[in-house]
């Protein structure tokens, strides 16, 4: 049975700052999303920013007032409207970030309502810029973007590439709104108390396994399981929110199509293509997560032609051959330094699921294993809560079930400390 979640967005004050790109015409869908969530929206809009979107459609989605940068002005106030804003917000989105109020933030301007916001906030604020290729790629607009990743707070959304308004491809279009929402939800899921959002995982470079793969019985069928890969997927997109590069491989997967933008992805279908894009990518990876639901058997011989019912039932009990196991493979060939968390599967009682995990994270070799349990109302597969067991060197810890967004966040959180621990010991 599914369980509705409530969104980590439920009750937040959001405050949606819409500068002057042609991106600006995607908010409302932003907007909208977030409202859906249960978040409180709040609106504002920069001059060149009312010209592209209508503030009024803003005011609808929100339910409330959109504010202008003449609102500023407005001698009826009785406090200063960015302070307002400002101290309202316990998130700041600006979506789309021009290069015009980019230079202004990094600059450290209060010229204009959006800029001054930006400037008194001391929520995080998420940063989606969008422009023509050629502007973003400008060493002044390169420079300020920098800058503004070591303001404390920001969540930096780079842009995406594809089809611009210009008629250009390349890089430049805002990050979609649903990848945009995620993010917001993942402000929100990280468990700390002050809403400090540190880009702790900069400069690490992540490989993540997810989805279900599929093995072909002919050209028609195919033996797969019930994984819809969203939690490798949001473990990867929580480690790029918190710095990291990730390159992530996957099977067919059940997730909105906008949370892959900004991950290095390798699409593949069979254990065999998953085992290979792996081996290549690990070399170059600090950290590999294997999300991954891999099939435990595979044809020897796939059939060119579509098996009839009674070949396909002689199909289905002879001709299997085991998948070899993929992660004692990789953890087999692993570089020193390389950190490993793995995941598993199970059904059956805690003491029983316990004790099988311990075995495989012994057998395997990982440092870290996620043990969860998959016949358990409520929990497990697809968009439905999940929880556990994590697994270490000596020691284990449960993780209540929960969204799988906070789950990610744990999860890397517990990566730091292994790698910190882990080099700790080496220097002693
Ligand atoms: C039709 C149109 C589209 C524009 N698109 C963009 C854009 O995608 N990105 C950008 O940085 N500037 C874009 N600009 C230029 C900005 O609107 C301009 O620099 C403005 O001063 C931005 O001010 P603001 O940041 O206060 O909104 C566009 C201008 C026009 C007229």
């Amino acid at each position: 049975m599914k369980t509705e979640q409530a969104s980590p967005l439920r009750g937040r004050r959001v405050l949606v700052a819409v500068s002057g790109s042609i991106a600006a015409v995607k908010t409302p869908l932003l907007v909208s999303a977030l409202i859906k969530a249960g978040a409180e929206v709040r609106c504002l809009v920069t001059t060149s920013g009312a010209a592209l979107v209508s503030p009024v459609a803003l005011a609808s989605l929100s339910r409330h007032r959109c504010y202008l940068e003449a609102d500023q002005w407005n001698p009826a106030a009785s406090r200063p409207l960015h302070i307002e804003l400002a101290e309202w917000a316990e998130l700041t989105i600006v979506a789309p970030l021009s290069a015009s109020s980019l230079a202004r933030w990094s600059q450290g301007s209060a010229d204009g309502l959006l800029a001054s916001v930006l400037l008194a906030t001391e929520a995080p604020v998420i940063a989606a810029p969008a422009m023509n290729t050629a502007m973003w790629r400008h060493p002044a607009v390169q420079s300020n973007w920098l800058q503004i990743q070591s303001f404390p707070g920001v969540v930096p959304l780079l842009p995406a590439s594809g089809l611009l308004a210009c008629d250009r491809v390349g890089d430049g279009r805002m990050a979609d709104p649903l990848l945009i929402e995620l993010a917001a939800a993942s402000v929100f899921s990280r468990g700390l108390g002050t809403l400090d959002v540190p880009l702790d995982w900069s400069g690490m470079s992540v490989l993540i396994s997810a989805g279900p793969t599929q093995e072909s019985i002919d050209p028609v069928r195919f033996l797969s399981n019930r994984s819809s890969g969203r939690m490798g997927v949001l473990l990867a997109q929580a480690a790029r929110f918190r710095g990291a590069t990730v390159h992530l491989v996957h099977g067919p997967l059940g997730i909105p199509d906008a949370w892959l933008e900004g991950l290095q992805c390798t699409a593949v279908e069979s254990a065999a293509e998953l085992g290979t894009a792996l081996q290549l990518a690990q070399p170059r990876s600090d950290v590999l997560v294997m999300a991954a639901a891999v099939a435990d058997l595979r044809r020897d011989v796939a059939p060119p032609g579509k098996l009839t019912k009674l070949e396909l039932q002689q199909a289905l009990t002879s001709g299997w051959t085991e998948v070899p196991d993929l992660l004692s493979n990789l953890i087999r060939q692993r570089h020193p330094g390389l950190l490993v968390l793995g995941f598993s599967a199970l059904t059956g009682s805690d003491a029983h699921l316990l004790e099988l995990a311990e075995s495989k994270r012994l057998a395997k070799g990982c440092d870290l294993l996620m043990v969860n349990p998959v016949d358990r109302d409520g929990q497990g597969f697809g968009d439905q809560p999940n929880g556990g067991w994590l697994l270490g060197d000596g020691w284990r810890r449960e993780l209540p079930v929960t969204a799988k967004l906070s789950l990610a966040h744990q999860l890397l959180d517990a990566l730091l400390k292994a790698r910190d621990q882990a080099a700790a010991s080496m220097e002693s």
